[in-house]
């Protein structure tokens, strides 16, 4: 955290609105302060854009005089029913709120509103650090007002509620989310009568839409960490609420004193390393969902101990019906999801055996341009403490790297189209739509990726005529 006294606010409030809300702000009377997240961020040092201001008065007023006052170039919106507005200006977005007081009914997320002091509004906001407010007005412009020691409290790295936080809490339960994406995002820790609290009220984020959920979610897989997140979610009794396929993850059992691994724990640790590769979401979608299907597959065997058979065939199953009921988007995304959930065992298991040309020939077909991320889920997912263990797969892994290439240079593979259609075949052999065809198709494809064929029109025809002959079938005329 950056100590910053008056001077510095003044210094770092340079940009011309503030200046400009100052003014307007002076000549109308009313007071005004920037609040929130920015003032937040300023303190930490990020870049914000989001700027909010609160007014003891009228919000709408003041935003509208600013929009006429900064003229072509500012974008003004009102929102009456909210009492607010909003003035976009050269990538800028400047929030306007008049200062209010709220209370909130048991099973609404809407508050009845009304008009308050500025200590009104900092009361009913959500973290202390969240409730910092600087004054615009001249004399007072750079005037920290932190009635709740929110510096303090970044400085001790803590998130913490201004008022009893089973109130905030109860009053918002989005607010729950928010306080475990702030502790991941900002690397904080939670202050404990707050984590108390979030116990107390888990149950309140039924009353929360799904979409903003996923939001909250969303922020979190996308910072470097998001396992701490998910941990707070655990143990504050959240996560079985709000994702129950993961929660069910957790836990170790053990029969004639062999156990498995935890895999929520696991789990969490190729989410961690991941992360420490790729930015993309839905690749860290795919670390945290990778394991999803293995409680449903649990099984001990005294012979072979704790087994998880076709996880990730049922993890894959699992994905739509997740990414539905979290509103998640249903598009291509969740296809890719699905696809590095089903396939996230064979790169492990080419690597265990020896690696071969067809293997990776195979593999590189099923995951198309995924190719990469696949192998970087993979790498991700060997967290085994046993160092010459781990060795002996990350080098086989070089080793399937390296067939890829060779392959891909050679075979064309990745966005593999057979060389002889379906419509082809039925030409050929003067046929209709039935299962020999398919049954051609497939004998192709097969060659192909066993090596046995080059991926070329001529070679694959031949091979499909000497295939056909085998099953009684003869091209029509002209056509052998
Ligand atoms: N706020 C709140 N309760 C909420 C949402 C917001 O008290 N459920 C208050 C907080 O004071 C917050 C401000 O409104 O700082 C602005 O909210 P928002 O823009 O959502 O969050 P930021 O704090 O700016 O952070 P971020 O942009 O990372 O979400």
């Amino acid at each position: 955290m950056r100590k910053l006294t008056k001077e510095d606010l003044v210094r770092l409030l340079d940009h011309r609105i503030f200046h400009q809300i100052s003014r307007l702000a002076d000549a109308m009377g009313i007071e005004c302060y920037v609040i929130g997240g920015y003032v937040r961020d300023l303190f930490l040092g990020r870049p914000s854009k989001d700027i909010d201001i609160v007014v003891v008065g009228s919000g709408i007023r003041l935003a509208q005089a600013l929009a006429g006052m900064l003229g072509r170039g500012a974008h003004l919106s009102v929102f009456s029913n909210f009492g607010t507005a909003q003035v976009k200006y050269h990538g800028l977005e400047v929030e306007f709120v008049g200062a209010r007081k709220e209370s909130y009914s048991h099973d609404s997320r809407k508050p009845v509103v009304e008009d308050g002091t500025l200590e009104d509004d900092q009361n009913r906001r959500d973290f202390t650090i969240n409730a910092l407010a600087v004054c615009l007005n001249q004399p007072r412009f750079g005037e920290l007002v932190d009635p709740f020691d929110g510096l303090l409290d970044m400085e001790d790295r803590l998130i913490r509620t201004p008022l009893d936080p089973d109130v905030t809490f109860s009053d918002d339960p989005l607010r729950m989310m928010r306080c475990v994406r702030f502790a991941t995002q900002l690397n904080f820790f939670i202050d404990e009568e707050t984590f108390e609290a979030l116990a107390r009220n888990k149950e309140r984020i039924r009353i929360i839409s799904k979409e903003r959920v996923a939001d909250e979610l969303n922020k979190i897989m996308m910072t470097p960490t998001p396992s701490k997140g998910f941990v707070e979610l655990e143990r504050c009794g959240l996560l079985p609420l709000i994702f129950p396929e993961l929660a069910a993850l957790q836990g170790v059992e053990k029969v004639n004193g062999r156990a498995h691994k935890d895999n929520f724990y696991h789990t969490l640790e190729v989410l961690d390393n991941v992360c420490a590769q790729s930015d993309n979401l839905w690749l860290r979608w795919a670390a945290l969902l990778h394991d999803i299907g293995k409680p449903r597959t649990k099984r001990f065997d005294p012979s072979l101990g704790w087994t998880f058979h076709n996880h990730n065939f049922i993890g894959a199953k699992m994905v739509p019906d997740i990414f539905r009921k979290m509103k998640l988007p249903m598009n291509e995304k969740m296809k890719y999801v699905q696809k590095l959930v089903g396939l996230h065992m064979r790169p492990i298991a080419i690597a265990d055996d020896e690696v071969t040309d067809s293997a990776v020939r195979r593999l590189l077909f099923e995951a198309g341009d995924d190719i990469e991320d696949l192998m970087t889920l993979c790498e991700a997912d060997i967290t085994s403490r046993n160092a010459q263990r781990k060795r002996k797969f990350l080098d086989n892994f070089k080793l399937v790297r390296k067939k890829l290439v060779d392959l891909e240079e050679r075979d064309r593979i990745r966005n593999f189209q057979p060389p002889v259609s379906g419509e082809e075949i039925m030409a050929v052999f003067g046929l209709s739509p039935c299962r020999e065809v398919g049954t051609l198709k497939s004998a192709i494809k097969d060659a192909i990726l066993d090596g046995v064929v080059p991926n070329e029109h001529d070679a694959a025809y031949a091979f499909m005529l000497e295939r056909a002959a085998g099953m009684g079938l003869r091209p029509v005329e002209g056509k052998g």
